[in-house]
């Protein structure tokens, strides 16, 4: 394989990612209760549009189609998301959970971001590896703003749990819960022998 199509690959995997984010965030900007945490998300919808342009307009420069590949990663973290915005949590609490999804999708693209302009620059195309880099700092800035957002989200979040501290806990899991932990035992029970090794 060239690396001419490693860097494609990738290109193509970001591409999926911010397609299928244009469809997501708006979901996550309407599950947002904190009115900075929602116009964040929604300024960012808005950014991701542009970052779609971008990438194409890079794939333009490389004379290849940016379609080809579906990014799974972004599918499970969108899910992850998705799972957030069900659970059975209100106020700060749901919001925290919002930005604990929106941070891992971030993150994701950070790093795709950072290893496609290193190989964009190993490979001398010097337009693609800038027009990626504006990509990359607009999802950096990103990052940071959501975990501004959540600064006072947790101060709240410990008041509205003071307030809460009598109620009780026990509310049914659902289907998806349930296997959910199921699955994270499964993980557990496979890793620990290995895990065991290392002697702690
Ligand atoms: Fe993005
Ligand atoms: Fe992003």
């Amino acid at each position: 394989m060239a690396l001419m199509d490693v860097l494609l690959d990738e290109m193509r995997d970001l591409y999926s990612a911010e397609n299928q984010l244009v469809k997501a965030l708006p979901k996550l900007a309407r599950g947002a209760n904190d009115p900075s945490l929602k116009s964040g998300i929604k300024n960012h919808l808005e950014e991701t549009k542009n970052q779609v342009q971008r990438l194409r307009e890079a794939f333009g420069h490389l004379g290849k189609k940016p379609t080809g590949q579906h990014c799974n990663g972004m599918e499970g973290l969108i899910e992850e998301g998705q799972d957030a915005l069900e659970k059975d949590e209100e106020g700060a609490n749901k919001d925290l959970c919002i930005v604990g999804a929106s941070a891992r999708v971030e993150h994701y693209e950070i790093a795709g971001y950072t290893v496609a302009i290193a190989l964009a620059k190993g490979l001398g195309l010097k337009e693609v590896a800038s027009l990626l880099n504006e990509n990359l700092q607009e999802e950096v800035a990103a990052a940071k703003t959501l975990f501004a957002n959540a600064k006072p989200l947790l101060k709240q979040a410990a008041s509205e749990d003071d307030a809460h501290e009598n109620e009780e806990e026990s509310k049914p899991k659902s289907a998806k819960e349930k296997k959910s932990e199921k699955e994270s035992e499964q993980d557990e029970k496979e890793a620990s022998a290995e895990v065991k090794k290392r002697g702690r």
